[in-house]
Protein backbone atom coordinates (compact mmCIF):
# COMPACT_ATOMS: atom_id res chain seq x y z
CA UNK A 1 0.00 0.00 0.00
CA UNK A 2 1.76 3.41 -1.05
CA UNK A 3 1.98 5.80 1.45
CA UNK A 4 1.05 9.62 0.02
CA UNK A 5 2.40 12.82 2.41
CA UNK A 6 0.02 15.24 0.88
CA UNK A 7 1.82 19.34 1.77
CA UNK A 8 -0.09 22.12 1.77
CA UNK A 9 -3.09 19.99 2.98
CA UNK A 10 -4.74 23.41 5.39
CA UNK A 11 -4.50 25.45 1.83
CA UNK A 12 -7.69 26.07 -0.61
CA UNK A 13 -6.32 23.43 -3.04
CA UNK A 14 -5.21 21.12 -0.29
CA UNK A 15 -8.04 20.43 1.47
CA UNK A 16 -9.82 19.64 -1.34
CA UNK A 17 -7.50 17.46 -2.40
CA UNK A 18 -7.73 15.62 0.52
CA UNK A 19 -11.49 15.24 0.69
CA UNK A 20 -11.83 13.71 -3.29
CA UNK A 21 -8.37 11.23 -2.33
CA UNK A 22 -10.16 10.02 0.81
CA UNK A 23 -13.58 9.75 -1.01
CA UNK A 24 -12.40 7.81 -3.88
CA UNK A 25 -8.87 6.07 -3.08
CA UNK A 26 -8.81 3.15 -1.00
CA UNK A 27 -5.92 1.44 -1.30
CA UNK A 28 -3.50 4.42 0.59
CA UNK A 29 -2.35 5.60 3.46
CA UNK A 30 -2.58 9.54 3.87
CA UNK A 31 -0.24 11.77 5.87
CA UNK A 32 -0.98 15.60 5.87
CA UNK A 33 1.62 18.06 6.35
CA UNK A 34 2.41 21.69 6.72
CA UNK A 35 3.83 24.14 8.86
CA UNK A 36 1.62 25.02 11.08
CA UNK A 37 0.72 22.23 14.04
CA UNK A 38 -2.08 23.66 15.57
CA UNK A 39 -3.61 23.88 11.81
CA UNK A 40 -2.79 20.38 10.37
CA UNK A 41 -4.18 18.72 13.43
CA UNK A 42 -7.17 20.47 12.83
CA UNK A 43 -7.88 19.75 9.84
CA UNK A 44 -6.53 16.12 10.45
CA UNK A 45 -9.50 15.99 13.26
CA UNK A 46 -12.40 17.31 10.82
CA UNK A 47 -10.98 14.78 8.32
CA UNK A 48 -11.25 12.16 10.48
CA UNK A 49 -15.14 13.18 11.43
CA UNK A 50 -16.05 12.89 7.84
CA UNK A 51 -14.16 10.14 6.74
CA UNK A 52 -14.01 7.65 10.34
CA UNK A 53 -13.00 4.63 8.72
CA UNK A 54 -9.62 6.03 7.46
CA UNK A 55 -6.53 6.35 9.40
CA UNK A 56 -4.87 9.44 8.47
CA UNK A 57 -1.62 11.06 9.57
CA UNK A 58 0.36 14.04 10.25
CA UNK A 59 3.72 15.52 9.33
CA UNK A 60 5.29 19.16 10.45
CA UNK A 61 6.72 20.44 7.24
CA UNK A 62 8.61 23.27 5.62
CA UNK A 63 8.79 22.53 2.27
CA UNK A 64 11.98 25.44 2.28
CA UNK A 65 13.45 24.39 5.44
CA UNK A 66 15.57 21.05 4.93
CA UNK A 67 15.75 20.62 9.00
CA UNK A 68 12.10 20.18 9.08
CA UNK A 69 12.33 17.23 6.09
CA UNK A 70 15.53 15.66 6.12
CA UNK A 71 15.57 11.69 6.99
CA UNK A 72 11.57 11.88 7.21
CA UNK A 73 10.55 10.75 3.65
CA UNK A 74 11.83 7.43 3.73
CA UNK A 75 9.12 5.60 4.61
CA UNK A 76 6.81 7.94 2.24
CA UNK A 77 6.01 6.82 -1.77
CA UNK A 78 4.81 9.89 -3.01
CA UNK A 79 5.00 13.64 -1.98
CA UNK A 80 1.90 15.71 -3.36
CA UNK A 81 2.58 19.15 -3.26
CA UNK A 82 -0.24 21.06 -3.41
CA UNK A 83 1.71 24.22 -1.05
CA UNK A 84 2.06 27.41 -2.52
CA UNK A 85 5.97 27.09 -1.32
CA UNK A 86 7.61 28.15 -4.41
CA UNK A 87 11.11 29.27 -5.12
CA UNK A 88 14.32 27.11 -4.96
CA UNK A 89 12.99 23.94 -3.34
CA UNK A 90 16.34 22.51 -4.78
CA UNK A 91 17.55 21.03 -1.44
CA UNK A 92 13.44 19.20 -1.19
CA UNK A 93 14.16 17.43 -4.40
CA UNK A 94 17.73 16.54 -3.41
CA UNK A 95 16.14 14.79 -0.04
CA UNK A 96 13.19 13.20 -2.83
CA UNK A 97 15.99 11.44 -4.50
CA UNK A 98 17.64 10.20 -1.41
CA UNK A 99 15.19 8.66 0.26
CA UNK A 100 13.76 7.66 -3.73
CA UNK A 101 9.74 9.00 -3.22
CA UNK A 102 7.98 10.45 -5.93
CA UNK A 103 6.92 14.00 -6.29
CA UNK A 104 4.04 15.56 -7.94
CA UNK A 105 2.77 19.90 -7.62
CA UNK A 106 0.76 21.97 -8.36
CA UNK A 107 2.54 25.30 -8.04
CA UNK A 108 2.45 27.64 -10.87
CA UNK A 109 4.09 27.00 -14.42
CA UNK A 110 6.88 29.42 -13.75
CA UNK A 111 10.34 28.88 -15.54
CA UNK A 112 12.62 28.77 -12.76
CA UNK A 113 10.25 25.72 -11.45
CA UNK A 114 11.04 24.02 -14.64
CA UNK A 115 14.83 25.08 -14.45
CA UNK A 116 15.38 24.01 -11.48
CA UNK A 117 13.48 20.31 -12.06
CA UNK A 118 14.88 20.11 -15.24
CA UNK A 119 18.36 20.14 -13.51
CA UNK A 120 17.55 16.95 -12.05
CA UNK A 121 15.69 15.33 -15.18
CA UNK A 122 18.56 12.29 -15.62
CA UNK A 123 18.98 11.62 -11.48
CA UNK A 124 15.10 11.32 -11.22
CA UNK A 125 15.27 8.86 -14.30
CA UNK A 126 18.12 6.95 -13.29
CA UNK A 127 16.56 6.36 -10.08
CA UNK A 128 13.42 5.00 -11.56
CA UNK A 129 11.43 8.06 -10.06
CA UNK A 130 7.86 9.49 -10.82
CA UNK A 131 8.23 13.38 -10.58
CA UNK A 132 5.16 14.93 -12.08
CA UNK A 133 4.87 18.79 -12.82
CA UNK A 134 2.34 21.48 -13.44
CA UNK A 135 -0.47 19.89 -11.87
CA UNK A 136 -4.04 21.21 -11.87
CA UNK A 137 -6.38 22.98 -14.39
CA UNK A 138 -4.24 25.31 -15.67
CA UNK A 139 -1.58 24.51 -16.22
CA UNK A 140 -3.10 20.93 -16.09
CA UNK A 141 -5.93 20.66 -18.42
CA UNK A 142 -5.46 21.92 -22.05
CA UNK A 143 -2.80 19.88 -23.16
CA UNK A 144 -4.73 16.77 -21.60
CA UNK A 145 -7.83 18.10 -24.07
CA UNK A 146 -5.90 18.48 -27.05
CA UNK A 147 -3.90 15.32 -26.78
CA UNK A 148 -7.45 13.83 -25.80
CA UNK A 149 -8.53 15.80 -29.40
CA UNK A 150 -5.59 13.89 -30.95
CA UNK A 151 -6.46 10.50 -29.82
CA UNK A 152 -10.38 10.92 -31.10
CA UNK A 153 -10.18 13.19 -34.29
CA UNK A 154 -8.10 12.36 -37.32
CA UNK A 155 -6.15 14.77 -39.11
CA UNK A 156 -6.19 17.31 -36.06
CA UNK A 157 -5.87 20.58 -37.13
CA UNK A 158 -6.70 23.44 -34.76
CA UNK A 159 -7.01 23.08 -31.40
CA UNK A 160 -7.72 26.31 -29.34
CA UNK A 161 -8.70 26.17 -25.19
CA UNK A 162 -10.72 28.84 -24.06
CA UNK A 163 -11.01 29.48 -20.19
CA UNK A 164 -13.15 31.45 -18.21
CA UNK A 165 -12.18 32.04 -14.52
CA UNK A 166 -14.65 33.72 -12.09
CA UNK A 167 -13.41 33.71 -8.29
CA UNK A 168 -15.03 34.96 -5.28
CA UNK A 169 -12.08 36.63 -4.15
CA UNK A 170 -13.22 37.79 -1.33
CA UNK A 171 -14.76 34.53 0.28
CA UNK A 172 -10.60 32.85 0.01
CA UNK A 173 -8.03 33.15 2.31
CA UNK A 174 -4.50 32.94 1.45
CA UNK A 175 -0.67 31.96 2.19
CA UNK A 176 0.91 35.29 1.84
CA UNK A 177 3.21 32.92 -0.76
CA UNK A 178 0.22 32.58 -2.87
CA UNK A 179 -0.45 36.05 -3.48
CA UNK A 180 3.04 36.30 -4.36
CA UNK A 181 3.50 33.71 -6.68
CA UNK A 182 0.16 34.97 -8.41
CA UNK A 183 2.47 37.89 -8.85
CA UNK A 184 5.80 36.17 -9.99
CA UNK A 185 3.28 34.56 -12.61
CA UNK A 186 2.45 37.93 -14.38
CA UNK A 187 5.68 38.83 -14.61
CA UNK A 188 6.55 35.85 -16.59
CA UNK A 189 3.17 35.67 -18.89
CA UNK A 190 3.81 35.12 -22.50
CA UNK A 191 0.83 36.61 -24.70
CA UNK A 192 1.72 33.55 -27.35
CA UNK A 193 -0.41 31.44 -29.10
CA UNK A 194 0.02 29.13 -32.35
CA UNK A 195 -0.64 29.81 -35.63
CA UNK A 196 2.37 27.83 -37.97
CA UNK A 197 4.69 29.13 -35.46
CA UNK A 198 4.27 30.59 -31.91
CA UNK A 199 3.35 34.38 -32.41
CA UNK A 200 3.66 37.37 -29.73
CA UNK A 201 -0.47 38.70 -28.87
CA UNK A 202 -0.64 42.07 -30.46
CA UNK A 203 -2.26 43.81 -27.45
CA UNK A 204 -4.12 46.84 -29.54
CA UNK A 205 -6.35 43.51 -30.51
CA UNK A 206 -9.22 42.48 -28.65
CA UNK A 207 -10.38 38.87 -28.40
CA UNK A 208 -13.52 37.09 -27.15
CA UNK A 209 -14.64 33.89 -26.62
CA UNK A 210 -18.46 33.18 -25.96
CA UNK A 211 -18.45 30.47 -23.17
CA UNK A 212 -21.49 28.98 -22.29
CA UNK A 213 -24.22 29.47 -19.40
CA UNK A 214 -24.04 31.40 -17.03
CA UNK A 215 -20.57 32.83 -18.31
CA UNK A 216 -21.55 34.29 -22.33
CA UNK A 217 -19.17 36.59 -24.13
CA UNK A 218 -15.42 36.88 -22.03
CA UNK A 219 -12.52 39.06 -23.35
CA UNK A 220 -9.63 36.34 -23.11
CA UNK A 221 -5.76 37.08 -23.92
CA UNK A 222 -3.47 34.02 -25.25
CA UNK A 223 -1.34 32.43 -22.47
CA UNK A 224 1.65 29.96 -22.90
CA UNK A 225 1.45 26.83 -21.36
CA UNK A 226 4.53 24.71 -20.62
CA UNK A 227 2.43 21.53 -21.93
CA UNK A 228 0.95 23.32 -25.13
CA UNK A 229 4.84 24.34 -26.25
CA UNK A 230 5.78 21.05 -28.08
CA UNK A 231 2.80 19.52 -29.04
CA UNK A 232 2.84 21.01 -32.58
CA UNK A 233 5.80 18.84 -33.36
CA UNK A 234 4.27 15.59 -32.31
CA UNK A 235 0.95 16.84 -33.77
CA UNK A 236 1.81 16.41 -37.58
CA UNK A 237 -1.10 18.27 -38.70
CA UNK A 238 -1.56 20.73 -36.10
CA UNK A 239 -1.58 24.32 -37.31
CA UNK A 240 -3.26 26.42 -34.74
CA UNK A 241 -3.52 25.40 -30.70
CA UNK A 242 -3.48 27.81 -27.54
CA UNK A 243 -4.77 29.10 -24.34
CA UNK A 244 -6.81 31.60 -23.73
CA UNK A 245 -8.10 32.80 -20.61
CA UNK A 246 -10.28 35.71 -19.36
CA UNK A 247 -12.64 36.35 -16.68
CA UNK A 248 -11.66 39.12 -14.17
CA UNK A 249 -13.22 42.27 -13.94
CA UNK A 250 -12.93 45.21 -16.41
CA UNK A 251 -11.44 47.56 -13.79
CA UNK A 252 -8.82 44.60 -13.10
CA UNK A 253 -8.79 44.32 -17.18
CA UNK A 254 -8.32 47.73 -18.19
CA UNK A 255 -6.48 49.31 -15.50
CA UNK A 256 -5.45 47.74 -12.36
CA UNK A 257 -3.53 45.12 -14.79
CA UNK A 258 -1.63 47.89 -16.20
CA UNK A 259 -0.62 49.39 -13.32
CA UNK A 260 0.60 45.29 -11.85
CA UNK A 261 3.02 44.80 -14.65
CA UNK A 262 4.25 48.22 -14.27
CA UNK A 263 4.74 47.57 -10.68
CA UNK A 264 6.47 44.56 -11.59
CA UNK A 265 9.17 46.15 -13.94
CA UNK A 266 9.79 49.20 -11.82
CA UNK A 267 9.77 47.86 -7.59
CA UNK A 268 12.03 45.67 -6.12
CA UNK A 269 10.93 42.34 -5.26
CA UNK A 270 10.39 43.37 -1.38
CA UNK A 271 7.71 45.46 -2.91
CA UNK A 272 5.28 42.32 -4.75
CA UNK A 273 3.57 41.78 -1.35
CA UNK A 274 2.01 45.61 -2.41
CA UNK A 275 1.36 44.36 -6.03
CA UNK A 276 -0.18 40.66 -4.78
CA UNK A 277 -2.11 42.72 -2.11
CA UNK A 278 -3.74 44.75 -5.64
CA UNK A 279 -4.07 42.14 -7.39
CA UNK A 280 -6.26 40.49 -4.65
CA UNK A 281 -8.46 44.13 -4.06
CA UNK A 282 -8.88 44.26 -7.85
CA UNK A 283 -9.55 40.73 -8.38
CA UNK A 284 -12.54 40.98 -5.35
CA UNK A 285 -14.15 43.03 -7.72
CA UNK A 286 -14.95 40.26 -9.77
CA UNK A 287 -19.10 39.89 -9.69
CA UNK A 288 -21.12 36.60 -9.79
CA UNK A 289 -21.92 33.78 -11.59
CA UNK A 290 -19.26 32.69 -9.90
CA UNK A 291 -17.21 29.50 -11.22
CA UNK A 292 -14.53 27.76 -13.95
CA UNK A 293 -14.97 26.52 -17.92
CA UNK A 294 -12.50 25.29 -20.09
CA UNK A 295 -13.97 24.89 -23.69
CA UNK A 296 -11.58 23.56 -26.24
CA UNK A 297 -12.76 24.00 -29.86
CA UNK A 298 -11.24 21.04 -32.13
CA UNK A 299 -11.39 21.12 -35.87
CA UNK A 300 -10.19 18.18 -38.63
CA UNK A 301 -10.29 18.25 -42.13
CA UNK A 302 -13.74 16.38 -41.72
CA UNK A 303 -15.60 17.76 -38.35
CA UNK A 304 -15.76 20.10 -35.52
CA UNK A 305 -15.47 18.82 -31.14
CA UNK A 306 -16.00 21.43 -28.85
CA UNK A 307 -14.96 19.36 -25.04
CA UNK A 308 -16.80 21.72 -22.38
CA UNK A 309 -15.10 21.39 -18.81
CA UNK A 310 -16.99 23.40 -15.99
CA UNK A 311 -17.59 23.53 -12.08
CA UNK A 312 -18.59 26.57 -9.63
CA UNK A 313 -15.48 26.41 -7.57
CA UNK A 314 -12.08 26.95 -8.85
CA UNK A 315 -10.75 24.61 -6.05
CA UNK A 316 -12.79 21.45 -6.92
CA UNK A 317 -11.92 22.18 -10.63
CA UNK A 318 -8.07 22.27 -9.69
CA UNK A 319 -8.11 18.82 -7.08
CA UNK A 320 -9.80 16.38 -9.58
CA UNK A 321 -7.46 16.69 -12.24
CA UNK A 322 -4.56 16.31 -9.26
CA UNK A 323 -6.40 13.62 -8.15
CA UNK A 324 -7.29 11.84 -11.45
CA UNK A 325 -3.28 11.92 -12.16
CA UNK A 326 -2.83 10.77 -8.81
CA UNK A 327 -4.98 7.73 -9.43
CA UNK A 328 -3.06 6.85 -12.51
CA UNK A 329 -0.30 6.56 -10.93
CA UNK A 330 -1.24 4.40 -7.73
CA UNK A 331 -2.57 2.21 -10.56
CA UNK A 332 0.98 2.24 -12.52
CA UNK A 333 -0.32 3.53 -15.41
CA UNK A 334 2.46 6.85 -15.17
CA UNK A 335 5.54 6.58 -16.67
CA UNK A 336 8.81 7.20 -14.97
CA UNK A 337 11.04 10.62 -14.93
CA UNK A 338 9.91 13.86 -14.90
CA UNK A 339 6.51 15.32 -17.01
CA UNK A 340 3.60 17.59 -16.88
CA UNK A 341 0.43 16.51 -15.57
CA UNK A 342 -0.98 17.33 -19.01
CA UNK A 343 1.13 14.98 -21.08
CA UNK A 344 1.80 12.59 -18.66
CA UNK A 345 -1.86 10.74 -17.72
CA UNK A 346 -3.75 9.06 -20.31
CA UNK A 347 -6.67 11.47 -21.56
CA UNK A 348 -9.61 9.43 -21.88
CA UNK A 349 -9.49 7.22 -18.13
CA UNK A 350 -7.95 11.13 -16.99
CA UNK A 351 -11.57 12.80 -18.11
CA UNK A 352 -14.00 10.24 -17.17
CA UNK A 353 -12.47 10.46 -13.38
CA UNK A 354 -12.74 14.42 -13.65
CA UNK A 355 -16.62 13.57 -14.30
CA UNK A 356 -17.29 11.13 -12.11
CA UNK A 357 -15.89 13.02 -8.87
CA UNK A 358 -18.66 15.40 -10.05
CA UNK A 359 -16.93 18.36 -12.84
CA UNK A 360 -19.25 18.95 -15.33
CA UNK A 361 -18.47 17.42 -18.96
CA UNK A 362 -19.62 17.52 -22.52
CA UNK A 363 -18.21 16.78 -25.97
CA UNK A 364 -20.39 18.34 -28.48
CA UNK A 365 -20.14 18.04 -32.65
CA UNK A 366 -19.84 21.43 -33.50
N1 LIG B 1 -2.58 24.48 -11.70
C1 LIG B 1 -3.71 25.00 -11.23
O1 LIG B 1 -4.74 24.88 -11.85
C2 LIG B 1 -3.73 25.72 -9.90
C3 LIG B 1 -4.93 26.29 -9.46
C4 LIG B 1 -4.94 26.89 -8.19
C5 LIG B 1 -3.78 26.93 -7.43
N2 LIG B 1 -2.64 26.39 -7.93
C6 LIG B 1 -1.39 26.42 -7.16
O2 LIG B 1 -1.53 25.49 -6.09
C7 LIG B 1 -0.77 25.95 -4.96
C8 LIG B 1 -1.70 26.09 -3.76
O3 LIG B 1 -2.63 27.13 -4.02
P1 LIG B 1 -3.79 27.48 -2.98
O4 LIG B 1 -4.59 28.56 -3.59
O5 LIG B 1 -4.42 26.24 -2.50
O6 LIG B 1 -2.91 28.15 -1.81
P2 LIG B 1 -3.37 28.52 -0.30
O7 LIG B 1 -4.81 28.33 -0.11
O8 LIG B 1 -2.77 29.85 -0.01
O9 LIG B 1 -2.61 27.41 0.54
C9 LIG B 1 -1.23 27.31 0.52
C10 LIG B 1 -0.82 26.19 1.44
O10 LIG B 1 0.60 26.06 1.31
C11 LIG B 1 1.16 25.98 2.60
N3 LIG B 1 2.54 26.43 2.54
C12 LIG B 1 3.02 27.61 2.10
N4 LIG B 1 4.36 27.62 2.16
C13 LIG B 1 4.73 26.40 2.64
C14 LIG B 1 5.98 25.80 2.92
N5 LIG B 1 7.13 26.46 2.77
N6 LIG B 1 6.01 24.51 3.37
C15 LIG B 1 4.85 23.82 3.56
N7 LIG B 1 3.62 24.35 3.32
C16 LIG B 1 3.58 25.63 2.87
C17 LIG B 1 0.26 26.84 3.46
O11 LIG B 1 0.42 26.44 4.79
P3 LIG B 1 0.42 27.45 6.05
O12 LIG B 1 -0.87 27.15 6.71
O13 LIG B 1 1.60 27.03 6.81
O14 LIG B 1 0.51 28.86 5.51
C18 LIG B 1 -1.11 26.45 2.91
O15 LIG B 1 -1.57 25.23 3.47
C19 LIG B 1 -0.15 27.27 -5.38
O16 LIG B 1 1.14 27.03 -5.85
C20 LIG B 1 -1.06 27.74 -6.52
O17 LIG B 1 -0.43 28.60 -7.42
C21 LIG B 1 -2.59 25.77 -9.14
Amino acid sequence: MKTILLVGATGNTGQCTAKLLLQRTKDFKLIIGGRNPDKIRKMRNSLLDQYPDTSIEMMVIDLKDASTFKGELDNIDLLLNVSSAVGDVSELYVELLRSGTDYFDSNLSLPAKHEILRKQEQAIMADDLTFITDCGYHPGIPGAMVRWANENMKDLTEANCYAVMKIDWKSLKFAVETGLEMIEEFKHFQPLYFDETWKKWNYSKFLSFTFSPPFGKENVTPMFLEELGNLPKQIQNLTKTGFFIGGFNPVMDYFLMMVILLGIKVLPRSMYHHLARLFVWGAGLTRPPYGVQLVGVFKSSNETKKMTISHPDAYFMTAAPIVACVEQYLGGSLSKGLNLQALAVQPGPFFKAIEEMGVSLSVDKA
